[in-house]
C-alpha cells in the first residue's frame, strides 16, 4: 500500500511510478499492475470529457471520477487534481474543495498546479491533514498565459524561479512535486536539492519517478506529446473489437444459442 510517508522514504531509491486514470475499470488494471500512484488528473478534460483544454473541468467532475478510481484501487495512492479556479481565489473555498476530494471522493491526496500563490495554501492544507502534491514547470491551467503547452524553465531566471518555488513548496509541507516539460538538467538539480520525491513528465530520467497520461501510454491519443510514448496500441484493438461486434450483429452470428435461453415454464404460445 503506497503512503505519502513511504514515498518520501523511497526518494532516490526505487523509481516511483504514476499514471492517470479517470474510471474504475482502468484504475483497477493500473492498481493490479502495481503502479504506486494514480492521478485523477484534470487531463480528463481533454481525454475523457472531450473539452478543448483542462480549463472547463469542474470540482464535481473530478470528484465523481476520483470516487470511481478510489473504489477500484487497493494499493495505489489516489491523488485528485484540483481543477482550474477551484483554488487560488478564496482560501476557505479552496480548503473546502480540497477537503471534499478526501471526505466525499475518497482521495488520499490532492495535486495543485503550483506557483507563488499556492505556498501558503499548501501549508494550510497540510496542517489540516490534506496531503499536497505540488506541480511546477508547465502548468496547463496557465495555457492562455503561456501561449501554448510550451517547455518551461529554459532561461536562467525561469529555472531559478522553479528551484525557489520547489523549495518553498517542500518547506510548506508538500509530500512530492510533479515537474512537467522542463529541461532534464533543471529537473536533476531540483531532485538533488529536495528531500521530497520529484515525479517527472517531460523532465528527463533523473526525477525520483515518472508520470504519464494513461491515454498516451495505451495508444489512444492521436497527438501524443513529444515527451510521451505509446506503450501499446489499444485504439487498434478497440476498433477491431467494435467492428467484429457490428459485423456479428449484422450477419446474425451474435447472439447465438449460447447467449440465449428458452424459459420452459412459459405458456405454449411462446
Ligand atoms: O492532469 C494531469 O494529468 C497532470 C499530469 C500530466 C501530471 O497534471
Amino acid at each position: 500500500m503506497t503512503t505519502t510517508v513511504g514515498l518520501r522514504e523511497r526518494a532516490g531509491e526505487a523509481p516511483i511510478t504514476m499514471l492517470t486514470a479517470y474510471d474504475a475499470l482502468t484504475a483497477r488494471l493500473i492498481d493490479e499492475a502495481g503502479i504506486d500512484l494514480i492521478l485523477v488528473g484534470d487531463s480528463m478534460g481533454t481525454t475523457a470529457l472531450g473539452y478543448e483544454s483542462t480549463l472547463p473541468v469542474t470540482v464535481e467532475e473530478v470528484k465523481s471520477r476520483t470516487a470511481a478510481v478510489a473504489r477500484a484501487s487497493e494499493d495505489a495512492l489516489v491523488v485528485a487534481d484540483m481543477p482550474f479556479l477551484s483554488f487560488g481565489v478564496d482560501d476557505s473555498e479552496a480548503i473546502a474543495n480540497a477537503g471534499s476530494m478526501l471526505k466525499e471522493a475518497g482521495a488520499d491526496a490532492v495535486k495543485l498546479e503550483s506557483g507563488p500563490h499556492t505556498v501558503e495554501l499548501t501549508e494550510r492544507l497540510t496542517q489540516l491533514g490534506i496531503p499536497v502534491m505540488a506541480h511546477l514547470g508547465l502548468t496547463p491551467q496557465h495555457v492562455n498565459q503561456l501561449g501554448g503547452y510550451t517547455r518551461q524553465g529554459t532561461t536562467q531566471t525561469a529555472a531559478e524561479e522553479i528551484m525557489s518555488l520547489a523549495a518553498a513548496h517542500e518547506n510548506a509541507g508538500a509530500f512530492s512535486l510533479v515537474l512537467e516539460h522542463v529541461p532534464a538538467n533543471l529537473a536533476r538539480e531540483v531532485t538533488e536539492t529536495l528531500d521530497i520525491p520529484t515525479v517527472g513528465i517531460g523532465a528527463g530520467g533523473d526525477c525520483d519517478g515518472q508520470v504519464l497520461v494513461i491515454s498516451d501510454v495505451l495508444g489512444l491519443t492521436e497527438d501524443v506529446p513529444p515527451f510521451a510514448t505509446a506503450f501499446g496500441d489499444v485504439a487498434t484493438a478497440m476498433t477491431e473489437a467494435i467492428s467484429s461486434y457490428k459485423h456479428a450483429v449484422e450477419d446474425g452470428s451474435f447472439p447465438n444459442a449460447e447467449h440465449s435461453y428458452i424459459e420452459d415454464t412459459l405458456e405454449d404460445q411462446f
